[in-house]
């Protein structure tokens, strides 16, 4: 594909809106978010701007994992609906000019899944070979590989005398990718897929499927590169498709492979470096430290210029399984909404495909519960491991409030009336407390809303070619307060300076009076020189 195809793709100037079902919408009050429930609310996602729907998964799945374990590719979970409410929901999203998205959870299965079922059978089974063995006897594990969710990575099956190999928990057996008769299930179930007119897909930790689990390497294998082309060019290259895979172990460099603009693995990923540093060096993300500010600068000016004409960005603060941005980089009590409008303005500016991720577009904060209230499966083994280590309880809630996936599974506030209007019945996790003053009721008639700043910066990236093409440019890339670049395109360049703290500062940077126009701010009025708490302002300037 040349170039000037490339440029003009959809994605690039789309934003992207992820759905998490369970927690968005509930149609017939049984507690949990459904396909029928989103269907409801198209019409405020297409108020909001928004080109393309990731839909968490909803396929056939035991859940152990809220969908993440799938035990039918090609079926929805009756929880969620039915396959009709599938294609009703593809079909009136493109009546709205949306896309759906749909997530692909590749590295594994549910050990529900039929392939599982036979294959755990015997070691003749046809199915056998579609995941990954090992012999041992059942006291000794093959090797040390943890599970990200606790525990050995490997599980003893009585059935086969053998372990099977798994990333995530139990219920989640990885696939064995060297299998060709595998890889052309998956390719067969991705075609299908397209058939009914999805719009694209996410790949879950796609960067874990070619493992070499006698070599310790789970992730970024000697084959990933190989197995993505093969199925890029299997299925995906037969669409107008949009892909974005989860990468976790990303480099810039490695993600200049999988978005190069030759299309032949995927559109973009989701890389984390930005997201992982408010963490201790070498720990688990539970191990909390301040955010290296002049870091995350640093970052991010990396990505966006590195990336420049040889991939595709990503642009996200928040996902499924990350806690929420204002209550972890901003401000959530006195200037939740300063300071979820600053990190908005900022990250909206840069190049790439921006995600908002359900509730960021109203300041949806952090909940802090009692360790029953959690639902996550990961939440909760990581509690009961630090207990047994001898972890005070104080500290691991300390933990788990500040990076619970559950932070970002709370339900959906779309009122102030009970259970904040997701569900008539009782939803089947608690809903955060503040609901009465944060939901989205209010924020559609307020123009003045964190809700209106995410529509208008949605609008720019539609209106103004430098967001989509300008370069990058850091702007004092010492200053402790400020986080401030400029984006160029042409004769017209966009300004961008945030101050992403607490405190009113001085603001050095200055602005040509005839030329200038202030696009978006997170104050009534701004002062010249000054920055007040979290204030964020967006120009745009014409050379
Ligand atoms: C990804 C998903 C996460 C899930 C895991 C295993 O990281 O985003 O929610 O638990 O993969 O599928
Ligand atoms: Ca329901």
């Amino acid at each position: 594909m040349n170039t000037d195809s490339q440029q003009k793709k959809w994605w690039k100037n789309a934003v992207f809106y992820q759905i998490y079902p369970r927690s968005f919408a509930d149609s017939n009050g049984d507690g949990i978010g459904d396909l029928q429930g989103i269907i409801l609310k198209l019409d405020y996602l297409q108020y909001l701007g928004i080109d393309a729907i990731w839909l968490s998964p909803v396929c056939k799945s035991p859940q152990d994992d809220n969908g993440y374990d799938i035990s039918d590719y090609q079926d929805i979970d009756p929880m969620f609906g039915t396959q009709d409410d599938m294609d009703m929901l593809i079909k009136e999203a493109k009546k709205r000019n949306i896309r759906i998205i749909l997530d692909l959870v590749l590295n594994h299965s549910s050990d529900e899944h039929k392939w599982f079922l036979e294959a755990k059978k015997s070691r003749e089974n046809p199915y056998h070979d579609y995941y990954i063995w090992r012999d041992g006897s059942e006291d000794t594990v093959p090797n040390d590989l943890k599970a990200a969710f606790g525990g050995s990575a490997w599980e003893w099956t009585p059935e086969t005398q053998q372990y099977y190999f798994h990333q995530f928990s139990v219920k989640q057996p990885d696939l064995n990718w060297e299998n060709p008769k595998l890889r052309r299930e998956i390719y067969d179930m991705i075609l299908w897929w397209m058939e009914k007119g999805v719009g694209g897909f996410r790949l879950d930790v796609i960067d874990q499927i070619a493992k070499e689990p006698d070599q310790n390497i789970t992730v970024n294998g000697p084959n990933l590169h190989k197995y993505l082309k093969e199925l890029s060019r299997e299925t995906f290259q037969k669409g107008d498709l949009v892909t974005v895979g989860e990468t976790w172990g990303a480099t810039v460099e490695l993600a200049k492979l999988y978005s190069n603009p030759d299309q032949s693995e995927l559109s973009m990923i989701f890389q984390f470096e930005h997201i992982c540093l408010d963490q201790e060096e070498g720990k688990e993300k539970w191990d909390l430290a301040p955010l290296p500010f002049l870091k995350l600068k640093q970052v991010m000016k990396r990505w966006q210029q590195e990336l420049s004409g040889k991939g595709w960005n990503s642009l996200f603060w928040n996902n499924h399984d990350l806690p929420r941005i204002v209550s972890r980089w901003g401000e959530d009590k006195d200037y939740r909404i300063e300071s979820a409008k600053m990190l908005a303005i900022l990250l909206h500016g840069m190049q790439g495909t921006p995600y908002i991720y359900q509730g960021e577009e109203l300041g949806m904060t952090n909940a802090a519960y009692e360790i029953e209230d959690y639902r996550d499966i990961e939440t909760k083994n990581f509690y009961q491991e630090r207990l047994k280590k001898g972890d005070l309880k104080e500290e691991i809630m300390r933990s788990i409030h500040a990076k619970s996936r559950d932070n970002a599974r709370t339900p959906m506030q779309w009122n102030g009336k009970k259970n904040a209007g997701f569900t008539e019945g009782t939803p089947w996790i608690k809903v955060n407390p503040n609901y009465n003053s944060i939901h989205a009721e209010d924020q559609i008639k307020d123009t003045n809303s964190i809700f209106h700043c995410y529509k208008k910066l949605i609008s720019f990236r539609k209106k103004h070619p430098v967001f989509t093409e300008g370069d990058f440019q850091l702007l004092l890339e010492d200053d402790e307060n400020i986080f401030a670049y400029e984006r160029t395109y042409k004769h017209v360049k966009l300004l961008v300076i945030c101050n992403f703290f607490r405190k009113t500062i001085n603001n050095p940077l200055a602005t040509p009076e005839n030329t200038t126009e202030l696009l978006i701010s997170n104050y009534p009025a701004n002062e010249k020189t000054i920055l007040k708490p979290y204030e964020a302002r967006m120009y745009l300037i014409q050379t």
